[in-house]
């Protein structure tokens, strides 16, 4: 995070509609900041079958050499392909991209939930997601590892907590199932309530993820920040994507140390890619992410955010949304652009 650098920004559009809503995002991007210098490189499944890897050296390289990248998404196939890896898991691990901010806000959309402005703040580089399985007994058991350590868990509560005072949110909710798991849920929730500590001006509260999952159905404007495991995370935050207004308009950033990684919520779409209908708006906010967090450019992000509520606010929505009246990626974007004050 280094507000007087000039900023540089790895592009990677990856798959399917990310060859769609990234260079919207970028459109909108290039607005409000025009001294960020692009980098664009490959990654992602169409990558992997033209030049055998899902993530180049190079382009590892060039994201870290940026410090800011903006990933679209990544196809993977559903059947198992010897040497492809999911490359924005691996970006994200490589890169020590170890919170994840996944956002959802009321927006003025008919499948938006009034009153809703909650932050799911989703531990990035550990929990079930270290991909140690193995199966025994001739492939009848099946064995995944759970790691939970007091390191990951520290950082990003911490990174929640300074969030939290900055963005001026006045509570955190620590999720977890510590009653089952006692020994890494529970070291979880014991790390991050010693943290928590330390921020006697946020109220800290702790629910067990199966009441955190009945609350955020039937009382969503209850939370404010929810601070979870990876897998408890991954799955909470696309509920609460759903009280957004669907996943067409849910952002996210991944942050680490002097690193973060702006990425929609949603996955590359085949089925309706390259149609030119594809809704930009989560790829939009999470550049606007990334200017609030990690260009610190407070005004920009919220110059992107008032832009897109006023274009949703008018009408203006794509097929996503609804289909009646529905209108193309490049005229939403361009409606959003003109909506820039
Ligand atoms: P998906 O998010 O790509 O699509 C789910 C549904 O939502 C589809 O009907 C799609 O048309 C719609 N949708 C998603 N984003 C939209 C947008 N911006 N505008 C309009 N409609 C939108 O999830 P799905 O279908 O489960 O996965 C498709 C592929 O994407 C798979 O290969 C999966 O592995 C990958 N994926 C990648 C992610 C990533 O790179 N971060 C995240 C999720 C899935
Ligand atoms: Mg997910």
């Amino acid at each position: 995070m280094h507000p007087e650098t000039a900023p540089q920004l790895c592009v990677i559009e990856g798959d399917g509609i990310g060859h769609e809503v990234i260079p919207a995002a970028i459109t909108v991007l290039q607005r409000v900041a025009p001294d960020v210098t692009l980098h664009h490189r490959q990654a992602g499944w169409e990558h992997f079958q033209t030049h055998g890897t899902s993530l180049p050296t190079e382009t590892v390289q060039m994201a870290q050499q940026c410090g800011a990248v903006l990933f679209g998404a990544a196809s993977s196939p559903a059947y198992p392909v010897e040497g492809y890896f999911s490359p924005i898991v691996r970006l994200r691990r490589t890169l020590q991209a170890y919170a994840n901010l996944r956002p959802a806000t009321h927006l003025p959309v008919p499948t938006s939930r009034e009153g809703v402005d909650m932050l799911v703040v989703r531990e990035n580089t550990e929990d079930l997601y270290i991909g140690h399985e193995h199966t025994e007994d001739e492939g009848q058991v099946g064995i995944a590892e759970k790691v939970i350590t007091r390191t990951a868990t520290e950082r990003v509560t911490r990174l929640t907590y300074e969030l939290a005072v900055r963005s001026n949110r006045k509570k955190v909710t620590i999720v977890h199932k510590a009653n089952v798991l006692p020994q890494s849920d529970g070291l979880f929730r014991r790390v991050a309530l010693e943290v928590a500590g330390y921020y006697p001006e946020i109220t800290t509260d702790e629910l067990y993820v199966d009441t955190a999952a009945y609350w955020m159905v039937k009382e969503p404007t209850r939370f404010d920040i929810i601070l979870t495991p990876n897998l408890y995370g991954d799955i909470l935050s696309d509920m609460a994507a759903a009280w957004g207004g669907g996943l067409g308009l849910a952002p996210s950033l991944s942050l680490g140390d002097n690193i973060a990684i702006a990425e929609p919520v949603h996955g590359s779409a085949p089925d309706i890619a390259g149609q030119g209908i594809a809704n930009p708006t989560a790829a939009i906010m999470s550049t606007a992410m990334l200017l609030e967090h990690y260009w610190q450019r407070p005004e920009a992000a919220q110059r992107i955010t008032n832009a897109v509520r006023k274009t949703l606010a008018e009408g203006d929505h794509t097929v996503d949304i609804y289909t009646q009246g529905a209108i193309s990626t490049a005229k939403f974007t361009a409606r959003v652009c003109d909506n820039l004050h």
